[in-house]
């Protein structure tokens, strides 16, 4: 709607993955090396955590182009989890592109296996990718851990990825799942954008598009920052939604009073963590200072010194006595 007035091919906040704007920050690239460590080396069970919408899925995907390219990994990706079990492994044989002629879940599981060790013997890797797997039901993730038995005497035969938002750390904490959580070789928890990240994520997707000149202002930049707390989901739809505004008001440049308008309509008050740990720590200093004056001004200050300084005193004795007893 408003690409035309901003001299843009198409919107560049879609909120849909398009690998064209893909952006890896410092964290994007470790939790990629990670990924990439784990299932060469054959590392068995990785779990990628992360807030809602900050990335994990398009980061996935990106991972999948990746090995799917390089021509010795299969990879199965499963992304909604709610299924049964025997669905479940039916549609990982489906994935994988293997035929599956079996009946029950005993001959699907047999036919599984044959299909890694012959994987095995060809030097081939399979990964099995599980997003939004906060959501996974106990029996499910049982039988997954089951899945990670699959191996030879010498390496895991199934490369296991488990994707989800910050309460599968909590689902694999519980006792039941303690086996599972045993076999977790490497971890990764994907944070939001940094303020430097977030500007640099919003210009990429600009150019992209093909901005050919600044839309957003330094001011509106931080203000974007502050309101996503640096969440991409976020991100697009409050730019998206300044885009818009600055559209209807004749802008061409966005700032950050039309950022903060848009951010209000859509009730995205969130601030980033470090903004939040200043104003706490603000917060404590004037509540420091309004207890001293308040002290001092009922006289309660000098009782209060006595107080610490016949402790103080008390301390010295006793440090003195335990010298002169030493030496
Ligand atoms: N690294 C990135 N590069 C480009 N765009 C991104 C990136 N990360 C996230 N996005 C954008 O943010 C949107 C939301 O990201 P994504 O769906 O991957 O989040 P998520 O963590 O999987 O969310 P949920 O917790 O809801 O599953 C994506 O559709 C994409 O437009
Ligand atoms: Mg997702």
């Amino acid at each position: 709607m408003y690409e035309h007035f901003y001299g843009l091919k198409e919107n560049p906040f879609n909120v849909t993955p398009n690998p064209e704007y893909i952006y890896l920050g410092e964290n994007h690239r470790e939790a990629l090396a990670q990924l990439l460590y784990g299932v060469r080396e054959q590392k068995g069970f990785i779990v990628i955590t992360g807030d809602v919408g900050a990335g994990k899925t398009t980061l996935i995907h990106y991972l999948l182009e990746k090995l799917d390219g390089n021509g010795h990994t299969k990879t199965a990706f499963l992304f909604n989890p709610k299924l049964t079990v025997n669905d479940f492994i039916q549609y990982i044989l489906k994935d994988l592109g293997i035929k599956a002629y079996g009946q029950t879940k005993g001959e699907h599981l047999h036919i599984l296996h044959r299909f890694l060790l012959n994987a095995f013997r060809k030097d081939e890797k399979v990964v099995l990718i599980v997003d939004e797997a906060h959501g996974l039901n106990p029996e499910l993730l049982e039988e997954i851990r089951l899945l990670s038995n699959l191996e030879t005497s010498k390496s895991k035969l199934l490369q296991i990825v488990l994707v989800g938002q910050t309460e599968l750390d909590k689902t694999l904490a519980q006792p039941e799942f303690r086996q599972l959580k045993q076999r977790i070789n490497l971890r990764y928890h994907l944070p939001p954008l940094s303020e430097k990240e977030t500007k640099e994520y919003i210009e990429k997707r600009l150019r992209i598009a093909g901005a050919k000149s600044p839309i957003f202002t330094e001011k509106a930049f931080r203000e974007i920052y502050i309101k996503s707390g640096g969440i991409p989901r976020l991100i697009n739809i409050l730019c998206d939604n300044a885009l818009l505004n600055g559209y209807a008001l004749d802008q061409k440049l966005v700032d950050q009073n039309s950022v903060r308008e848009v951010a209000k309509d859509l009730k995205l008050m969130k601030k980033s963590p470090k903004i939040l740990i200043g104003s706490l720590i603000c917060l404590f200093m004037v509540a420091g200072i309004l207890l001293f004056v308040y002290l001092q001004k009922g006289g309660h200050l000098i009782p209060i010194y006595k107080e610490a300084l016949r402790g103080f005193q008390y301390i010295k004795e006793i440090i003195y006595k335990g010298a002169s007893t030493i030496f």
